[in-house]
């Protein structure tokens, strides 16, 4: 029987569009060689959604995310400039980002931060510090914490404008992201690094509690605890002690940036959003307004948001290991994207370009 998938396309502002219509020509490219059917829906979602339909995430795209088997979404957000024409609450970060992510509750964000040993001249690292290549799973607490929590503004009784924002975790918010870590240790190298700030930070104190306890579950895995602060020098000096990394919301948005500096461009971030009925699938990275429609952005996180949902939503990992080992395969044959500084002899080509050398490789591996 053919395996039926419906999936949500959203592909966002700005660079958005471009991006994503390489990363669609995977789905093509599959069908070609599996008994599988995708169904691609597109949806109005963003800045552009705003201009268009008056919500950043509108009515018409919630029903058809509700429906979906997998969403695939671009990245959204539009110039400074641009942004101050759309009111506070309809941008598109607060507009859609978030309230896309509490719907469907998509607590753990899994953010790969990977660089090949044959891609690490696109890294600003030594030589002698990446070594064998950067391998992380960083997974990222999605929907609890500052981002999410309560939030006042006002004036106070000596008249001066004053913010408070609440961070805010119980302890099933903790625990379900940590046990999601906890499994991805134990089907990789079996070492956990828990990032924190226990020693500042009450709610990092909790965290760590809550650690210990499930750990118990977890004999087999070996549990690093390691300051955020420290943590974000160590990604820089010594990348290869880390696997599988895991953190409250704020501290996984701030290190999975750095992880994108580490490998030589955000370009390089595909991300996982996985809840419990649901999951979603984006680049780390925002929708570059600066070089939209010159044909120039990197595809990659777009396309590897594709690889991701093959694996993690249709158990395709041969599938998606295809499209990981093309993407890989065009890098290492010596083009670059324009993001990426690759050195003298290296050929940068066009997002189009991009994609169709990585469609021709998957068209090929597949095909075996
Ligand atoms: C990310 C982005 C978002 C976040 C923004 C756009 C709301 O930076 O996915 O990392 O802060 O989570
Ligand atoms: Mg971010």
């Amino acid at each position: 029987m053919t395996n039926a998938y419906k999936i949500a396309v959203l592909p966002g502002d700005a660079i958005g569009p471009e991006i994503m219509a390489q990363a669609l020509r995977v789905f093509d490219v599959v069908r070609q060689h599996r008994d599988v059917e995708f169904e691609l829906i597109e949806c109005p979602f963003g800045a552009s959604a705003y201009f268009s339909h008056g919500q950043a995430f509108p009515e018409e795209t919630k029903v058809v995310c509700d429906q979906v088997d997998a969403i695939l979404k671009g990245p959204v957000g539009l110039s400074h400039a641009e942004s101050l024409k759309i009111p506070v609450e309809e941008q598109a970060e607060r507009g859609a980002i978030l309230p896309l992510r509490a719907r469907y509750n998509t607590f753990a964000n899994f953010r790969p931060i990977f660089l090949s040993k044959d891609m690490a001249h696109f890294s600003p690292l030594k030589p002698e510090i990446i070594r064998d290549g950067i391998d992380i799973l960083l997974i990222r607490e999605l929907v609890g914490g500052l981002y999410f929590g309560a939030k006042e503004r006002g004036t106070n009784d000596a008249g001066l404008r004053y913010v408070k924002e609440t961070l805010e975790y119980d302890e099933a918010q903790i625990r379900q992201v940590q046990r999601v870590a906890f499994e991805q240790a134990q089907l990789r190298k079996k070492r956990l690094h828990n990032i924190h700030k226990s020693n500042v930070l009450l709610s990092s104190v909790l965290w760590n509690e809550v650690l210990e306890e499930v750990r118990v579950d977890y004999p087999d895995v070996e549990v690093v605890h390691l300051l955020v602060d420290a943590a974000a020098t160590a990604l820089c000096l010594n990348p290869g002690q880390f696997d599988v990394m895991v953190m409250e919301n704020m501290f996984g948005d701030i290190l999975s940036d750095q992880g994108g500096g580490i490998l030589g461009s955000l370009g390089l971030m595909p991300s996982a959003c996985i809840g419990p009925d649901k999951a979603y699938y984006e680049p780390s990275h925002g929708s570059a307004p600066d070089i939209a429609g010159q044909n120039i952005a990197n595809p990659y996180s777009m396309i590897g948001s594709v690889a991701m949902m093959l694996e993690m939503s249709f158990a395709m990992a041969d599938e998606s290991r295809a499209v990981w080992d093309a993407m890989r395969s065009v890098f290492e044959a010596g083009y670059s994207t324009a993001d990426l500084s690759a050195g003298g002899s290296a050929k940068v080509v066009s997002t189009d370009e991009f994609g169709d050398r990585v469609m021709a490789r998957l068209d090929e591996l597949l095909a075996n």
